[in-house]
């Protein structure tokens, strides 16, 4: 039966099968490092060391970000969202060295890189309640998908429920980075931040959004994008 309290999902949950070192890090590792939304959330209790700051991506996809920015930023705390269980279940192979492939973006994996990161893998619209006012310093939507087509724009994730959301979980000064690949979706994007009082683009010239900015870590959809002759945009935005 159709769960009416919860916000439709139209993307994939699962893909091919879990290999079996997936399936068990997802049934016994996934417990020790998922986000536990029946407390409060404190900078304090999130995370098992003392951080800085909260970044937050959102559709982490294949985790090959999540897991470079974590690495490189031990002080600061990401808490990870992903619906699609194989993308949850490839970051558990990354944070826990299992990872199998090309894993050559991520330097030096060690088990440490586990202590900044927290996993909500389910839908973010049922993290949002959970966040509290100005908790995240910067939200990472990384090649969101685009729904292309008029009638399914209503499903694009940069829509104005979405926004206003992230203005309320983002502290003042606090960054919004979105790419994508796709004319569409660049558009649509730049039209619906355009209309949101909350945020002011950060680009001074072309080259700031055209260009990835400088502590970019390349995404594995990025990367398909490229390779098939789609240019990716950089747009980023500050939260007034
Ligand atoms: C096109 S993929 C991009 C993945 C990754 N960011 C990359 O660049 O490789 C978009 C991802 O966003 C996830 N996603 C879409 N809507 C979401 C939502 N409401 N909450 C969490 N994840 C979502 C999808 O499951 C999918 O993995």
């Amino acid at each position: 039966m159709t769960d009416l309290t919860q916000p439709k999902f139209f993307g994939r949950r699962k893909g091919r099968t879990i290999r079996k070192t997936k399936a068990h890090l997802l049934e016994t590792f996934l417990p020790q490092v998922s986000l536990d939304t029946r407390v409060n959330l404190s900078k304090k209790t999130l995370f098992p060391k003392p951080i800085s700051r909260v970044f937050l991506e959102i559709g982490f996809g294949d985790g090959a970000h999540l897991a470079a920015q974590a690495l490189k930023n031990p002080d600061i705390g990401y808490i990870g969202v992903e619906v699609f269980k194989n993308g949850v279940a490839h970051l558990l192979s990354l944070m826990t060295n299992t990872a199998r492939g090309d894993v050559s973006t991520i330097p030096a994996l060690a088990p440490e890189r586990t202590d900044n990161i927290r996993i909500f893998a389910d839908d973010v619209r049922l993290l949002f309640s959970k966040i509290p006012d100005s908790f995240i310093d910067r939200v990472y939507l990384l090649f969101p998908d685009p729904w292309p087509k008029k009638r399914h724009a209503e499903r694009r994730f940069v829509n104005p429920d979405n926004l206003k959301e992230l203005a309320r979980i983002l502290c003042h000064g606090g960054i919004l980075r979105i790419a994508t690949d796709h004319p569409v979706y660049k558009a649509w994007v730049l039209r619906q931040m355009h209309n949101c009082p909350d945020f002011v683009w950060t680009a001074k010239t072309s080259s700031d959004w055209r260009n990835p900015p400088a502590d970019w870590v390349e995404t594995k959809y990025q990367r398909k994008a490229v390779a098939e002759g789609r240019r990716p945009v950089f747009f980023e935005y500050r939260r007034v």
